[in-house]
């Protein structure tokens, strides 16, 4: 019988092709291959730390939680997107080899290392926080906002989003119009209008209202395809655009948050 130990038992060794530049240093992108033994538990991630310990000091990644909640891991795994944290080498590859790069639509800062910050910039234009117009409640509370369990149905999913770009990194509008907000912001966008705990409308759909907004998303779903938590954005844009036409018609996206008196602190007395 197969024990958890057979997981980490040599099998074979793969070859792992993989993207290299340094674009202060380098004149051209190069490709360099690295042989290594795996075995059935080896993640590429493993693989990528092992070359870097004992081969290559210099190659560049992007890792932290090396559990595929971070999602600062995401790559082009044989042209596809994914989390390295979470996929095994040999699931992988072919005929014995893998090709890495850098996430397509993503300015690069070394190797397999991309440079996130137009990403994060447009994931905070959308303002991704709850947004409330009763400061005073806000700063000296009575109580919790009311929430049923179907209202927090309507964004729970996107509240799994782990900003690791696979999404932005598939669209095939982010790749000819660098300015529309992408897969990512414009989900969350939807995901916080929704929330019943929350008043920014308007604010939210002067940003994705806009000539880089939603609008430009036509439906192709590459970027669902390829998320590794199954968010969804696709669907969260539809939303947001059906959202947006029914708000012009004068219907809010739901009632605002009843606040009722806190339980907290309560003393159950027998
Ligand atoms: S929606 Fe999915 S693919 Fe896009 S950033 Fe979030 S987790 Fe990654
Ligand atoms: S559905 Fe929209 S956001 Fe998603 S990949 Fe297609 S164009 Fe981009
Ligand atoms: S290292 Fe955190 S998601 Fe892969």
């Amino acid at each position: 019988m197969e024990s958890s130990m057979d997981l980490w038992k040599p099998v074979g060794t793969v070859k792992i092709r993989v993207y290299k530049y340094n674009p202060r240093k380098d004149f051209a992108p190069g490709w360099k291959e690295y042989e290594i033994e795996v075995s059935r538990g080896t993640t590429i991630l493993d693989a990528l730390l092992r070359i870097k310990e004992e081969t290559d000091p210099s190659l560049a990644f992007r890792y932290s939680c090396g559990q595929a909640l971070c999602g600062s891991c995401a790559m082009m795994v044989n042209g596809r997107q994914m989390l390295i944290c979470r996929t095994r080498v040999l699931e992988v590859a072919k005929g014995g080899k893998i090709e890495l790069r850098p996430l397509d639509n993503f300015p690069i800062i070394r190797d397999l290392a991309c440079d996130f910050k137009s990403f994060f910039d447009k994931h905070r234009a959308v303002k991704p926080w709850i947004i409330r117009k009763d400061v005073e409640e806000l700063e000296n509370p009575t109580g919790d906002y009311k929430q049923t369990i179907e209202e927090y149905a309507r964004y729970y999913q996107f509240t799994d989003c782990l900003k690791c770009g696979a999404c932005y990194s598939a669209c095939p509008t982010v790749a000819t119009d660098h300015e529309y907000l992408g897969p990512q912001a414009l989900s969350q966008a939807y995901r916080y209008i929704v929330d019943t705990r929350d008043d920014g409308l308007e604010e939210r759909i002067a940003v994705v209202d806009s000539d880089h907004g939603c609008w430009r998303c036509h439906f192709a779903t590459s970027c669902s395809d390829v998320c590794p938590k199954y968010v969804d954005p696709a669907q969260g844009i539809q939303l947001l655009k059906k959202l947006i036409l029914r708000s012009k018609l004068g219907f809010k996206p739901h009632k605002p948050a009843e606040v009722l008196p806190s339980k907290i602190g309560e003393v159950k007395r027998g």
